[in-house]
């Protein structure tokens, strides 16, 4: 009889924490700076999401052409190669080439004081494959880059 009472007890206490995952918004903010600089090392997605959208906030003053930044999701182990070609692909493409099968997603480059967005599915994203984001700005994404990982 106790033994079930704390277990009811311990579900009432549950709940409202599990109410509270499940309400888990499918979205996160990300802030680039003047200074080369994301605010998050990881960018952590719900596989309870049907899609999920990241916005990117350029806090900084600084052009685009000077310190734009992006974020770009690939599988980790094609981050360099991704961020070369990207390079490569110009400002104008956002410095991601374009139609690359590699890319999961990405926003486009903005300057400071400009906010972008992009909206996926992460059903594209593998369970068993580690996945990076970073910013494909030529030579940012040694500084600026970070996990994506899938939770629950
Ligand atoms: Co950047």
């Amino acid at each position: 009889m106790l033994r079930k009472l704390l277990i009811a007890a311990a579900l009432l206490v549950a709940a409202p924490y599990a109410l509270a995952a499940d309400a888990e918004p499918c979205s996160v903010e990300i802030e680039g700076n003047d200074q080369m600089q994301f605010n998050l090392e990881t960018i952590e997605i719900s596989k309870a999401c049907q899609e999920f959208t990241i916005t990117l906030k350029h806090t900084g003053q600084l052009a685009e052409n000077v310190m734009g930044h992006n974020v770009v999701i690939t599988a980790t182990e094609d981050m360099d190669d991704v961020n070369r070609e990207g390079m490569q692909a110009g400002l104008d493409s956002d410095y991601v080439k374009p139609d690359d099968p590699r890319v999961i997603a990405h926003t486009e480059i903005i300057g400071g004081g400009e906010t972008t967005s992009v909206t996926f599915d992460p059903s594209k994203l593998q369970d068993d494959v580690p996945y990076s984001f970073f910013c494909s700005f030529p030579g940012h994404a040694a500084m600026m880059s970070g996990t994506v990982t899938r939770v629950p």
